[in-house]
């Protein structure tokens, strides 16, 4: 049961960071795996890189804000798979500043990311995890969906937002034994972090709250999020598992 034995797994946001990791693992675990990128090059380098250890995965270009690109998720899922057992939803963005300085275009596109994109794929693919009989969402959330952590205000709306969508949908969709699930990072060590965690005052003030004194790898989230992709959490959920080095127990 420490393996997702040919278990159909969607990632959206694949190709680098906190959701490569995932896709790595659960081709690792013996899942078969469909991701997400925006970019087709990226999309094709990750592809041949997979090739080359010898795991085959698919990707498709698609934005999971718009409706027209979930629409060709769907798609592919019913024509290849039909059912679908596991849904990661990891795409997701930031932009930084003061809540007063953010333009109405710049709140809805990290809303639209963030959260509505979760909830209208959820919907859109509801028929085929029903299908599976056994299936399992993970909704990648972070330390900001419960504190201020100084990553803007709508960043954290959309996060919190997130841990409520899998509260609710765990309670609707139990009786479909879909399971559903947040994991919330700190900060960890991607792409999207990488800018600020270069800037040694940041970096100081972060490991000051972090009782293990280090940020996060990739691995160490695509851990959780397998964990509950996999049979063995088969009794969890609407949960939120916190991976923070400490940060939020501590205030000393
Ligand atoms: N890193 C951290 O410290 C941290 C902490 C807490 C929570 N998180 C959360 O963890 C998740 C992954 O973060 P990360 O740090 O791994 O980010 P990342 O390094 O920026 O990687 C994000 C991935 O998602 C893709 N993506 C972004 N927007 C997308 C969209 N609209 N549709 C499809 N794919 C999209 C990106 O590819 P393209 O750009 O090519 O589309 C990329 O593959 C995010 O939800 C983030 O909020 C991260």
């Amino acid at each position: 049961m420490w393996r997702l034995n040919n278990k159909k797994a969607l990632v959206t946001g694949g190709t680098k960071g906190i959701g490569r990791a995932t896709v790595m693992e659960f081709l690792e675990l013996e899942s078969e795996v469909l991701f997400t990128s925006r970019s087709e090059s990226d999309i094709s380098a990750f592809e041949t890189e997979l090739k080359d250890k010898g795991y085959s995965a698919h990707g498709i270009v698609a934005n999971s804000a718009k409706k027209d690109d979930r629409i060709k998720i769907k798609k592919w899922v019913e024509e290849k798979w039909g059912k679908l057992d596991i849904v990661v939803h990891n795409a997701g963005i930031n932009i930084r500043k003061k809540a007063i300085d953010y333009s109405e275009e710049e709140f809805r596109k990290i809303l639209e990311i963030n959260l509505t994109a979760p909830f209208e794929l959820s919907r859109l693919l509801y028929s085929n995890l029903k299908e599976s009989g056994n299936a399992s969402i993970i909704n990648v959330a972070s330390s900001a969906a419960m504190q201020d952590v100084g990553t803007g205000t709508p960043y954290a709306m959309s996060k919190s937002g997130l841990l409520q969508l899998s509260r609710s949908l765990a309670v609707e969709w139990a009786s479909d034994n879909i399971r559903v699930n947040s994991v919330s990072p700190w900060f960890t060590k991607t792409p999207l972090t990488e800018s600020y965690l270069n800037i040694a005052e940041k970096m100081k003030s972060i490991l000051n709250k972090t009782p293990l004194n280090r940020v996060a790898e990739p691995e160490e989230i695509s851990a959780i999020i397998s964990f509950l992709a996999m049979d063995k959490s088969s009794f969890i959920t609407g949960q939120n598992i916190i991976a923070d080095g400490g940060m939020s127990v501590n205030a000393t």
